[in-house]
């Protein structure tokens, strides 16, 4: 992460908005000052009249906010909607019920469309598909799929019913799939024979099986599975149902319940510097608001673009910006099934073509992978329909910021680097397309309604430009996460214990220029970045311990040009494992990650060592691993350090 810090601190380009896109804008520099004067006049009336504007109710709210119990915050409390009605039914009136609601590409090429009339029709008899099979209101329906389709029916079928959902990236492994049906305690699961992957396939029901093995606790009685890739599976008798068979004999119709604003509406799993996967949950109403002003704002979504955000619906920018927010907006979303590379690099360029896809937004590790691979892959193509774009999950490194913007843009989009989290449900941080010129690496400002601060150790504002600290939020907003699921001393602890419970506390460090703009610094806590992907330490450290040769590992994280970070792990072995072969010991451990999370908290490197830094306390010294891992000097005071011996031995760890 150093090397961007240091590059984005000398950064000093400024590209200000295009002034034709500025007139067309959805949001332009007067409304944009107005929304910020309202917000911080009378918020309570900024974010009703926003509530009241943009979304249905089916009974009007009358409190918009209750703090009482602060930090749980409740929203809009006294009213009722239904999320499904507002991202699908509200959409068939007039011209837009037959408007593409979703063009889906294969890995193989095939596209399907489905307008609002189709969406809205599926939807519905998957619905009363899921009701058919016991599925009550607050059940929990977990979902484990290819990027289809069917997945966002899915996700929209459950909202309809008021079922709360909770997606399972399709590249998590068999256990972590089992943890999450442990914790959620889900009724359903939702998978598929496979899904297609760089042309192999992902045994997705193969995982379900494992997770779902007798002697787990698991409450899974039913098993609902689309057949996508035709691989051989089987099927448990009385437990397992085809996609197809289940919906066969469902009307098409099923009306939307009316859900009470705070009824939850999905559980979605990330990851902290402690223990396991925290479920982090959202509300129905503020989130559904929350995802669709941002998509409006920040992404300026008009009825005539072809939209395509890039991510897995396993993930937040999944769940805000391929589902809920475009819908809610009436939006024609593109999506894509298979990997981004596949069959050649310019999969993305060819697909922006063909389908004339006018709003791009995807992450960093994405532009600078296709960065690498040379600009003749976009060349071969037409991207002139493109007319924004976005970034997402990591800081932006000036140098990819300037290619996507060039090569990518054709130096005419305004691009969107938006700084968010899963559990802010929506960008925070980000440039307004109309409104905000654009600084390569920066997250430009806070969006209306957004109180973004820089605090210092004590919680004191840092007032000054350029010095970092800890970013926190010093006012709720409706989007925010309502808990962790399960664990409400969690949510207190995680968020809000380190300032007293005044601010919501990130987890990021950030500066903010002359300019206000923010500018991020990475995470101040043991949460790695790979790929734009979260990860524990704790975590990916567990996965080692687990396995019989380990007796300590500690991880952490090394700048990486393509991935941002990458992991490195230093492992101990236990006394008799000490002898074994190293280079199938850090292959078995390799397997081993894949196996207990999957194949994105891999370790990149893998030293061996007879013990770990620590403290007289006992307590690892990561700082001084991580300048290990990064081949630094040690400049770390290292007088605490109980066997200085360890330095020289670390140092010249032997790597796997
Ligand atoms: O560290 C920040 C980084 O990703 C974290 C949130 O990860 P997750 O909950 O998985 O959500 C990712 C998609 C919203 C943040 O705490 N992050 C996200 N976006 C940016 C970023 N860091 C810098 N710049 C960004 N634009």
């Amino acid at each position: 992460m150093s090397t961007s810090i240091d590059s984005t601190l000398s950064e000093t380009r400024s590209f200000p908005v295009p002034a034709d896109f500025a007139r067309q804008a959805n949001l332009d520099a007067e409304m944009f000052a107005r929304l910020n004067q309202q917000a911080a006049e009378d918020p309570d009336r900024f974010w009703g009249d926003l509530a009241r504007r943009h979304l249905e109710w089916a009974v009007p709210f009358q409190l918009v906010l209750e703090a009482d119990q602060a930090p749980f915050y409740r929203w809009f409390a006294d009213g009722q909607l239904n999320v499904a009605h507002n991202c699908v039914d509200r959409h068939l009136r007039g011209a837009s019920r037959h408007k593409a609601a979703l063009i889906w590409e294969g890995e193989d090429g095939a596209v399907r469309t489905l307008t609002y009339a189709q969406l809205h029709r599926e939807m519905q008899l998957f619905a009363n598909a899921l009701k058919h099979q016991g599925v009550r209101k607050g059940d929990r329906v977990a979902i484990y799929m290819p990027m289809v389709p069917e997945a966002v029916i899915a996700m929209l079928a459950c909202a309809r019913i008021g079922a709360i959902h909770t997606v399972v990236f399709g590249g998590f492994s068999a256990e972590a799939l089992k943890d999450r049906l442990e914790d959620t305690q889900a009724r359903v699961l939702i998978t598929a024979d496979g899904a297609w992957r760089a042309g192999k396939v992902v045994p997705l029901k193969r995982h379900a099986d494992q997770a779902l093995l007798r002697e787990h606790g698991h409450a899974v009685q039913r098993v609902i599975v689309l057949r996508r890739t035709g691989t051989e599976i089987d099927m448990q008798d009385g437990r397992d149902i085809w996609w197809g068979d289940a919906t066969a004999a469902m009307s098409a119709d099923c009306p939307a319940l009316p859900m009470q604003a705070e009824d939850p509406l999905f559980i979605l799993y990330t990851s902290g510097s402690t223990g396991k996967p925290k479920g982090v949950f959202h509300s129905s109403a503020g989130y559904l608001l929350w995802s669709m002003l941002t998509t409006r704002w920040v992404f300026d979504v008009k009825p005539e673009d072809v939209y395509w955000c890039t991510a897995d619906v396993g993930w937040i920018t999944g769940h805000s910006y391929v589902v809920y927010g475009p819908l809610a907006n009436g939006a024609t979303v593109f999506l894509y099934e298979g990997a981004p590379m596949y069959p050649q690099p310019d999969r993305f360029w060819a697909m922006i073509a063909r389908h004339g896809i006018s709003i791009l937004y995807t992450a960093p590790t994405a532009i600078r992978a296709f960065m690498k691979m040379g600009d003749e892959w976009p060349r071969r193509h037409d991207l002139s329909s493109l007319r924004l774009l976005g970034s997402v999950g990591e800081p932006m490194n000036p140098e990819a910021w300037m290619w996507y913007h060039q090569t990518i843009g054709g130096g005419r989009c305004p691009v969107a680097d938006t700084w968010w989290q899963t559990e802010t449900g929506g960008h925070m941080i980000a440039p307004l397309p109309g409104v905000t010129a654009n600084k390569p690496g920066s997250c430009a400002l806070p969006l209306p309604g957004i109180s973004a601060r820089i605090v210092d150790d004590q919680g004191n504002f840092v007032r000054a430009p350029d010095v970092g600290g800890y970013l926190v939020i010093d006012r709720p907003w409706p989007g925010m996460l309502r808990g962790i699921w399960g664990d409400p001393a969690r949510y207190l602890e995680n968020y809000w214990a380190r300032f007293d419970h005044r601010y919501y506390v990130a987890g990021d460090s950030a500066r903010r220029d002359a300019d206000d703009y923010f500018w991020m610094m990475g995470r101040i806590d043991d949460v790695l970045n790979v790929s734009g992907h979260r990860l524990g330490t704790a975590e990916v450290e567990s996965a080692l311990v687990a396995h019989p040769a380990v007796a300590e590992a500690a991880v952490v994280g090394v700048p990486h040009d393509i991935k941002g970070e990458a992991l490195c792990a230093f492992v101990v072995l236990k006394h008799r494992h000490q002898g074994d072969d190293r280079d199938e010991l850090g292959a078995a451990l390799r397997a081993q990650v894949t196996e207990l999370i999957g194949a994105i908290a891999r370790p990149d490197d893998i030293r061996f060592t007879d013990t770990l830094p620590k403290t007289r306390s006992g307590k690892i010294m990561r700082r001084l691993l991580r300048s290990i891992a990064r081949g630094e000097t040690i400049v770390q005071d290292t007088s605490t350090l109980e066997d200085e011996g360890i330095l020289q031995q670390l140092g010249t760890a032997k790597k796997s």
